[in-house]
């Protein structure tokens, strides 16, 4: 085996298509597996059923790979954990739907009730299970006005500063009091499309999808 083809046996990822594919629980127990075959760019593909039984096992080129994928991906498979590398399934009319929400949605919402913060009023929120806890101990400064001012606004803002300088808390605290849901996400060099989308993966043997920010925030009214 040369050292080139053993690096891409041990490092799956370094290639885009091997791995598992399965659908989502309720569908018929049934998975996919491609490998890297041991002949050059050949891969080997693997189908079974419930019983982990493998029925097929064959080896195929890039062109016949790519074929199944798509076929695979019209009948609901999506490689496991990493459901963010395929497009969603129904993207388009997922598309039209957001849009329809979007218009049905009020263009103003100046007449929702507010609480005063600081210096500013803010809109309140609709409460539910992401308010974080009002912290009778915190105190909002002057310094807060002009953030407030800016989430009034419906402006966009980075906060700058060490750590302990009071930057979450901020955030927190002002949505605690009007009752605004927050989630937070923390951005690095291993942070996926997934985190914010969400991702398949398997435990105990089983698909599952696991929500990320968004669509948690989505379900939340968000
Ligand atoms: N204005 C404030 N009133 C009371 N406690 C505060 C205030 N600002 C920050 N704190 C407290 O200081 C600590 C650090 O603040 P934090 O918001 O976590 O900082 P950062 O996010 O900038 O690292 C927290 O325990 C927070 O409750
Ligand atoms: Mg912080």
């Amino acid at each position: 085996m040369s050292a080139e083809l053993s690096i891409r046996v041990e490092d799956p990822k370094q290639d885009p298509f091997v791995g598992v594919y399965e659908r989502p629980p309720g569908a018929p127990s049934e998975w996919w597996r491609v490998s890297m075959s041991e002949r050059e760019h050949m891969y080997r593909i693997e189908h079974g059923g419930a019983q982990g039984r493998v029925n097929i096992d064959t080896v195929v080129d890039l062109d016949n790979l790519r074929a199944k994928l798509h076929k695979w991906h019209r009948e609901g498979f999506v490689r496991s954990g990493e459901g963010e590398t395929l497009a969603p399934p129904h993207r388009e009319d997922f598309m039209m739907r957001l849009r329809r929400a979007a218009q049905a949605m009020p263009a103003s919402q100046v007449d929702e009730p507010s609480i005063t913060i600081g210096d500013i009023a803010i809109a309140q929120g609709a409460g539910g299970s992401l308010v974080p806890a009002v912290n009778p101990a915190y105190l909002f400064t002057d310094r807060a006005n002009d953030v407030l001012r800016d989430i009034a606004e419906n402006k966009r803002v980075m906060l700058i500063g060490h750590t302990g300088a009071g930057k979450t808390s901020l955030i927190e605290q002002i949505a605690a009091h009007a009752a605004h849901g927050v989630l937070r996400s923390n951005m690095n060099g291993q942070t996926t499309i997934g985190d914010f989308v969400g991702f398949w993966t398997v435990k105990g043997g089983e698909t599952r999808w696991v929500d990320g920010v968004l669509p948690l925030a989505m379900r939340a009214g968000h």
